[in-house]
């Protein structure tokens, strides 16, 4: 009881409007996630940018990807805004210049899985993670959303796909961006990114045990959407 009202008073939102959905890269969390707040007229977080943007401040600002006190300190005061561009799409600002392009990139996503293993880094991004939780209700992606950032979020998902599924799936995506990359070099990377996500000591990549696990493989976004959509009119009654 005392644990949910501290968890409230911390997210202004009624807790029973949380969505947190988790999984590895390539799971298809981002567009997923992103379809289902569309769906429900909802805000997103996308917890995965805010550890690319700390370490792409990191990497600007010429402070090592290992220096755990700087980086906690760029985590705690970094200026960030999103977006929505005319075209609808997201747009990702950093100190007023846009990065969305930079921080999809695999090297972004590979720094972003290093600062994030630190205890100091994830600790200065709680609060903000947490203050997304306004408004009509929040769709939550990342890796820790339900065990951790929103533990008593009512919809927990955990989105798994096969390894050679999940690196198939990047290099469309980059392939789609005119960016050229090797399948073979991904699924390398993915493994790389997986076993450092999975493994690291503070706030690993775990399901919830709570979490409804879907394994998306031959499974088209649309499918996992509305499997989502579902649990949640089942769940929050909307
Ligand atoms: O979801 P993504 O690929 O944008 O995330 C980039 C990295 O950030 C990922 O490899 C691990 C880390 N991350 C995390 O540790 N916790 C989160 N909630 C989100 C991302």
């Amino acid at each position: 009881m005392f644990y949910w009202r501290v968890l409230l008073a911390l997210t202004s939102m009624k807790p029973e409007r949380i969505v947190a959905i988790d999984g590895p890269s390539g799971s298809g969390k981002g567009t997923v996630s992103r379809g289902v707040a569309r769906a429900l007229g909802w805000a997103l977080l996308d917890s995965g940018a805010l550890y690319r943007l700390v370490a792409l401040a990191a990497r600007q600002a010429g402070v090592s990807l290992d220096d755990e006190a700087r980086l906690a300190s760029i985590a705690s005061d970094f200026d960030v805004r999103f977006d929505l561009a005319e075209d609808g799409e997201e747009a990702i600002w950093l100190s007023g210049r846009d990065v969305t392009r930079q921080i999809r990139t695999e090297s972004a996503g590979g720094d972003a899985s290093q600062v994030a293993q630190l205890k100091q880094v994830r600790a200065a991004l709680l609060q903000r993670q947490r203050r997304f939780a306004e408004g009509p209700g929040l769709v939550a992606d990342g890796r820790d959303m339900g065990s951790i950032v929103f533990p008593a979020a009512p919809v927990k998902i955990y989105l798994t796909a096969s390894p050679e599924e999940r690196a198939a799936r990047r290099h469309k995506q980059l392939k789609e961006k005119g960016v050229t990359a090797n399948l073979a070099a991904l699924s390398l990377e993915i493994a790389e990114r997986d076993r450092r996500d999975m493994n690291r000591a503070v706030a690993p990549l775990v399901a919830a045990p709570d979490a409804v696990s879907i394994d998306t493989t031959g499974m088209p976004i649309e499918a996992v959407v509305e499997r989502i959509l579902a649990i949640v009119r089942e769940r929050l009654l909307i």
